[in-house]
């Protein structure tokens, strides 16, 4: 979906993910939507550098019974001011933003009994992390 703007701008995107499948209990068009959304904001924070060298990626991997995602980019970093809003409605820094993707992001990933932080880094950008639980039982075996 967001190849044509990477392309556009010249960000390369590198996708880690670990050896076995991550199984979790999620919608998949749902996740589909939040991980839009964060990418979607990896671009705009890169294209904002006007600098080229534009970088994401994105990891998945499995930790304490969750399927975690992380994605992370070098571009200009979170707003100061910004930070304490992130996940409220209508908070952009954007001309053309609404402010409603990480809100949005948040609702869909907690409906999926999971939780959204922010990780920032002044001198590399930003990571957002998110995790919904595994599908994996107590024995360590993939369940359904
Ligand atoms: N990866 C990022 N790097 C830097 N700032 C970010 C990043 N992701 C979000 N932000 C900041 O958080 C604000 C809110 O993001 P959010 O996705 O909720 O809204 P938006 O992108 O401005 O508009 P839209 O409703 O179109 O998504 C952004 O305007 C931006 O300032
Ligand atoms: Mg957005």
């Amino acid at each position: 979906m967001l190849r044509g703007r990477l392309d556009q701008h010249g960000i390369t995107h590198r996708f880690v993910e670990m050896h076995d499948p991550v199984m979790a209990f999620a919608d998949p068009v749902q996740i589909q939507q939040i991980t839009g959304n964060l990418l979607s904001n990896a671009i705009d924070a890169i294209i904002a550098t006007k600098q080229a060298g534009g970088h994401i990626e994105t990891r998945i991997w499995l930790e304490e019974g969750h399927a975690c995602c992380r994605i992370e980019d070098n571009g200009v970093g979170i707003p100061p001011g910004l930070a304490a809003h992130l996940f409220e409605a209508f908070w952009t820094s954007k001309e053309e933003g609404t402010g409603i993707g990480l809100a949005i992001s948040r609702n869909l990933v907690e409906a999926n009994k999971g939780q959204i932080w922010v990780m920032q880094d002044q001198k590399k950008g930003t990571a957002f992390c998110f995790r919904i639980p595994a599908s994996v039982s107590r024995s360590g075996k993939e369940e359904g």
